[in-house]
């Protein structure tokens, strides 16, 4: 590989430049920059991506030697300088003769060739991270794939025309990018009605250049016309942001200590900083960060903040399985976990409607083959629930009245529990993923709470509600992260009147015995119970009739087959 990087380094940029470019065809950078993300057939869109991933990796490797021996900087001066050297477009001509690109090297190999700005932004994110494992780690650099741009992008259509948007750690420019190329004149709103803005110049620089490229149109120097819309500042702290109206953006998400400048200075977490500013600041925004905001008290002001100056609110809700997101790896993170698993949350909030509105959806899942689908209709998912300031309920239509009915119950878990030992105990693993169980016998792990109860009748009847999907649904509701918490398991409402059926407890204790699962972390054999999906059926039959064929899709991989 270093031998081929090496051949392929042509000559300085300035000259000659025009003699050696070679017989390539001229669209294929527009062609990539605006991919028709929704491939005709799955088996195109199945080779396109294994595709695009081979090639990918490969240019990773090429970014790695050219980092090593140009530097950061000067290696994507060259990658991009290269990129317009071959486009073979007079008009582009003038961006070379810019000082950025006065040391770039033109390299054989066009890195840029055939991919989208997404891909661009994971190529630069891979660059960052062999730049520095830990760097990207303390900056949170996660950028937008560009099938979630679009979503977002879409979103922003919505809003009022005219209006001054900013994005305000743009990267190297991806939901801009998106942005832009939905708008009726792109060349237009982008020089009278964006701004950018990130702390990395080089992010900035880039985006800068890959927009010219995509969007020049009636202009001939449109780099120059826009080079006051890319703003170097810290979005957090700048005293002399531009005057805009509303916001698209993806934040950092670092955890980072209490900084009591900010109101919701408890969530110690910069996307939460973020928000906070981009809601006092702007009339409206479309984001995208982790969905931990939906719930948790140190997140509680971020909520209050959004039910108090938005008046027309969506929330879409992203599981990590068994598609997630975020794709890729985790370039440069020292987890053994590879995947990017952030469960991620969609907002898409206004200050000025004619209506309170305040919509949200559970936590979506969807297999990677139905990623498209799922993104097309996550509309369709959303609820219309009335806000509350405790916690955003992430839930399905179908369910909100049992939501409403159960809300109003005023016993909870809570009062159930014995601090003191009992001869009634359960045993509850506090991992769930798609289901939650509660044991009478023991089981072989790490990671459970034991609860006590003061008589044989609360044992029973908590039995068999943790052990019917009503648990999971409160806690996919309410919690939905790694663990089932303390405060969302005691939470857990208990209805009136639900009818303790001794023969239904005797084959939960059998299954207890029969239906044992393992499961490794860390190395070590995690043991649970796996009641049968008809066990389940029948508890929830039993115990909610009415809402028991909703219960079951709770467990389902997708919700697509719905
Ligand atoms: C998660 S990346 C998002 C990039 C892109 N918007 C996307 O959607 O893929 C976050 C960006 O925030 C930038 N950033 C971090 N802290 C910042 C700050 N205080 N002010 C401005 N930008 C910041 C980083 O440099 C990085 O480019």
């Amino acid at each position: 590989m270093k031998e081929n990087i090496k051949e392929n380094i042509m000559s300085k940029v300035q000259p000659n430049y025009r003699q050696i470019r070679t017989m390539r065809r001229v669209d294929s950078f527009q062609q990539y920059l605006f991919p028709d993300l929704l491939p005709i057939t799955p088996k195109q869109e199945f080779l396109h991506k294994i595709r695009g991933k081979i090639c990918l990796m490969l240019q990773c490797e090429k970014i790695n030697i050219l980092i090593n021996k140009f530097g950061f900087e000067n290696a994507w001066y060259s990658i991009l300088a290269t990129h317009i050297y071959q486009l073979h477009q007079p008009r582009f001509d003038y961006l070379l003769k810019q000082k950025e690109f006065s040391n770039a090297i033109i390299l054989n190999s066009d890195i840029l060739d055939s991919i989208s700005i997404g891909e661009i932004a994971t190529l630069y994110e891979y660059s960052l991270s062999h730049l520095n494992k830990d760097k990207r780690k303390q900056e949170g650099q996660y950028f937008t794939p560009d099938d979630v741009a679009q979503v977002m992008a879409k979103r922003a259509l919505s809003f009022p025309l005219n209006k001054i948007w900013i994005d305000p750690c743009s990267g190297v420019g991806n939901l801009s990018f998106w942005l832009i190329k939905l708008q009726e004149n792109p060349e237009s709103f982008l020089i009278n009605r964006l701004y950018l803005i990130d702390k990395d110049a080089l992010a900035l620089f880039i985006a800068r250049t890959l927009f010219t490229l995509a969007f020049q149109n009636k202009s001939k120097s449109l780099f120059l016309d826009i080079a006051p819309r890319f703003i170097v500042a810290d979005f957090l702290f700048s005293s002399n942001l531009p005057t805009f109206d509303f916001v698209i953006l993806n934040p950092p998400y670092v955890e980072v200590k209490l900084d009591n400048r900010f109101k919701s200075a408890k969530a110690r977490n910069l996307y939460v900083y973020f928000l906070e500013r981009v809601i006092k600041l702007s009339k409206g925004f479309v984001s995208i960060s982790p969905q931990t905001f939906t719930h948790g008290q140190r997140f509680r002001t971020l909520r209050q903040l959004l039910l108090t100056n938005m008046k027309d609110i969506s929330i879409y809700c992203f599981d990590n399985v068994p598609d997630t997101i975020f794709r890729g790896v985790k370039f440069g993170s020292t987890n053994t976990n590879k995947v990017n698993s952030i469960r991620a949350g969609i907002i898409v909030a206004k200050s000025e409607s004619k209506f309170r509105s305040f919509k949200i959806t559970p936590l979506l899942r969807w297999r990677t083959k139905e990623r498209t689908k799922m993104l097309e209709r996550i509309d369709d998912y959303l609820t219309l629930v009335e806000p509350c300031v405790d916690v955003f309920p992430k839930i399905q239509k179908e369910l909100l009245p049992l939501y409403y009915e159960v809300k109003k119950v005023k016993k909870s878990l809570a009062h159930l529990v014995s601090i003191r030992l009992t001869q009634y105990k359960l045993i509850i693993p506090t991992t769930p993923r798609y289901f939650i169980s509660a044991l009478r016998t023991k089981v072989n792990r790490c990671s459970f709470r034991t609860l006590y109860f003061y008589n044989k009748k609360d044992y029973d009847l908590v039995y068999l509600l943790l052990n019917s999907s009503y648990t999971y649904w409160w806690w996919r509701i309410n919690d939905g992260g790694m663990m089932i918490s303390k405060k969302t398991l005691l939470s857990l409402p208990i209805p009136d009147n639900i009818p303790v059926n001794t023969l239904l407890i005797s084959k939960i204790e059998q299954s207890e015995l029969t239906n044992r699962v393992f499961k490794k972390n860390a190395g070590k054999n995690n043991e649970n119970v796996k009641h049968k999906a008809g066990l389940i059926e029948e508890i929830n039959q039993n115990l909610f009739p009415r809402f028991a064929p909703s219960f079951k899709c709770l467990h389902n991989n997708s919700v697509i087959t719905i």
